[in-house]
């Protein structure tokens, strides 16, 4: 194989990827922690997939979607650091998970075979893919961290709908204690009708974190995204678990004008 085509071959860095992150899976020491971990390196790997997907349906170039590929596969590598070092994925108890992946990518030179530009492109996707808004607007970025946050949310609604379909306990904490209360906040609600992104801050209800949830459809950036979304039902997974019954029915409208 050439150089060139070794250094644009994603397969490579799969191989970097993992044998980076299986270090964190074996050195853990309890259960918990591996599961953790493994979640971790499960969700890269479906976010590296979403990306290329993403990347083919816009038809991109070659060399254009192994960038995708790559800021995919690696977008999440500051969380083995963060959980290892905190104990926690929760970024407001730690630090932001995005800039850490970014300093990690940078420590351990996984990216320095590649041309500068390159490098930097994927430094600003993993920087911006976790942000309420993208902060690093440069053009030759912007698409990469597009097609990253809505590889990222593919996945997110994935595990999403599968945890409302489940019978099994609730996860209390992921709903931060909030009560079942058959109604959603008019904060919330507005947020929503104004197609916003919902602040945890805002949170009153159990339905008012299931709106938040459903409100990140309002920062999707390609027809790819909404479309596998659609299909898969992830979204009527979490209508389907919403006890405030008149006001889901606005909800769904709203919904299906954006979608
Ligand atoms: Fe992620």
């Amino acid at each position: 194989m050439c150089l060139k085509d070794k250094i644009y071959n994603i397969s490579t860095y799969l191989e970097v990827f993992t044998a980076y992150t299986d270090i964190f899976f074996c050195e853990a020491e309890n259960p918990q922690t591996k599961e953790n971990i493994k979640l971790k390196i499960d969700h890269s790997l479906r976010v590296f997939k979403n990306a290329q997907k993403i990347a083919k349906s816009l038809n991109l170039d070659n060399k254009s979607l192994f960038v995708a590929e790559l800021a995919g596969l690696f977008h999440d590598i500051g969380r083995f650091e963060q959980f290892t070092r905190y104990n926690t994925f929760k970024d407001d108890d730690s630090l932001y998970h995005g800039k850490l992946g970014e300093d990690v990518l940078k420590k351990e030179r996984f990216l320095s075979n590649l041309e500068e530009n390159i490098q930097k492109i994927v430094f600003d996707a993993v920087y911006n893919h976790g942000l309420i808004r993208i902060e690093r607007n440069n053009e030759a970025s912007l698409l990469y961290s597009k097609i990253v946050r809505d590889a990222d949310k593919i996945d997110i609604f994935r595990i999403v709908a599968k945890y409302y379909k489940s019978s099994g306990p609730r996860n209390i904490a992921l709903e931060y204690g909030l009560k079942d209360d058959p109604y959603i906040s008019d904060t919330v609600m507005q947020k929503f009708k104004d197609k916003n992104l919902v602040d945890k801050l805002e949170l009153r209800t159990l339905n008012d974190f299931k709106a938040m949830q459903l409100a990140w459809i309002f920062d999707l950036n390609f027809e790819f995204t909404k479309e596998y979304i659609q299909k898969k039902a992830y979204l009527d997974a979490v209508l389907d678990s919403i006890t405030a019954t008149d006001q889901k029915e606005t909800l769904k409208l709203l919904i299906s004008q954006s979608m």
